[in-house]
């Protein structure tokens, strides 16, 4: 089954976001109301590829029953990497596989990945060439509409459409640009016509300041062709977005209660894992964050307990006194410490 043929019209996504769209924010996202399709954040071919990295690699590509379906998303400029990642990937219950062709980060670009790989086509192909012939899964592209130039979409999109991706997504800007101008919409009519005239099978895929639900039917409505539309930071204002449903403080408080269960739940996993498979992976966890007791200390290891606060203002937002609590709670330093505050 071709995921991308059995997805409602239009579909919506939850984008991929390197930090964010882990496997505890996607379960939380489920609960709160699901998009159409999941993607994983990037993870490296070349991570993948080495021994050294692949555990790691392997972390990150882990998914829960309420991820599927899923689409993994891989980045690098090794087209023998991408063949072994996209090999593997087939058993690990993925429903498809993304390129990443958009990331402005310089590391990745630097490395020649992301978005660099507009100035690199051919590179870029054969990479797309190998991970087709390396898997049965569909495979498709998220890119920008190039490097410098809006305009350049028009001979970036045809070189990648050339090869009949499953689905393409565009962030409808450009590297240089960021994500500090509004994303160009009033470019959708033309890159409907290229999908239409050189791989009209291929699903297109909107991306650029979506904010909720509403605002994509809205969208499908001007440009009933695009078959669907993928939300990133949207998720930040509303983690409800993927619904019409507006939020109780109750329910806010839930998500942020469930979210604090699943980084416990995967805190001890990893920890235990670590255990059972040697020294040497402890080396390639992350590995910052205050430490606090023996147990935590040993935790804070493996799951820094600092970046989980991030995400306290996408639950503590929109209520009275939202604000006082949300300073309270950037002030602790354990879940324990954040669930007496929020008494549960
Ligand atoms: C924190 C963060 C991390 C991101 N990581 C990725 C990533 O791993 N892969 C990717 O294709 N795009 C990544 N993006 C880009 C988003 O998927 C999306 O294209 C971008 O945010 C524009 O959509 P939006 O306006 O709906 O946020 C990231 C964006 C943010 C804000």
């Amino acid at each position: 089954m071709n995921i991308w043929d059995n997805l409602p019209k239009p579909f919506l996504i939850l984008a991929p976001m390197e930090g964010v769209t882990d496997i505890m924010f996607r379960q939380v996202i489920a609960k709160a109301g699901r998009p159409d399709l999941f993607f994983t954040e990037f993870t490296n071919v070349s991570s993948y590829a080495s021994e050294k990295g692949r555990w790691n690699a392997l972390e990150r590509l882990r998914i829960a029953p309420t991820d599927s379906p899923i689409i993994a998303q891989i980045w690098g400029k090794n087209p023998e990497h991408f063949s072994e990642t996209t090999n593997a990937l087939e058993s690990l219950r993925f429903s498809g596989v993304d390129l990443n062709f958009g990331c402005p980060d310089k590391h990745v670009n630097k490395a020649g990945g992301g978005v660099a790989m507009v100035k690199t086509p051919e590179l870029a192909i054969e990479c797309l060439k190998n991970a087709k012939k390396s898997t049965n899964l569909p495979v498709s592209i998220k890119t920008r509409l190039g490097w410098s130039d809006p305009s350049e979409f028009r001979t970036w999109l045809p070189t990648i459409l050339n090869e009949h991706p499953a689905a393409l997504t565009v962030h409808l800007r450009t590297k240089k640009e960021m994500s500090k101008v509004p994303a160009h919409y009033e470019l959708i009519p033309e890159i409907i016509t290229l999908r239409n005239s050189i791989s009209p099978k291929t699903k297109l895929i909107i991306n650029g300041d979506i904010k909720d639900r509403a605002h994509a039917l809205e969208l499908n409505t001007q440009y009933p062709e695009v078959d669907g539309f993928m939300i990133g930071r949207g998720v930040f204002q509303n983690p409800y977005c993927f619904t019409d449903h507006v939020a109780t403080r109750e329910e806010l408080m839930d998500l942020l209660r469930l979210h604090l269960d699943l980084y416990e739940k995967y805190a001890d996993e990893s920890l235990r894992s670590i255990a059972t498979n040697g020294e040497h992976l402890a080396s390639a966890a992350r590995n910052d964050g205050p430490a606090r007791n023996d147990d935590e200390k040993t935790h804070s290891h493996i799951f820094p307990y600092e970046p989980l606060k991030h995400f306290f203002k996408i639950y503590v937002n929109n209520f009275p006194g939202a604000k006082d609590l949300r300073a309270k709670l950037m002030e602790t330093h354990s879940v324990a410490e954040a669930r007496a505050i929020i008494k549960g």
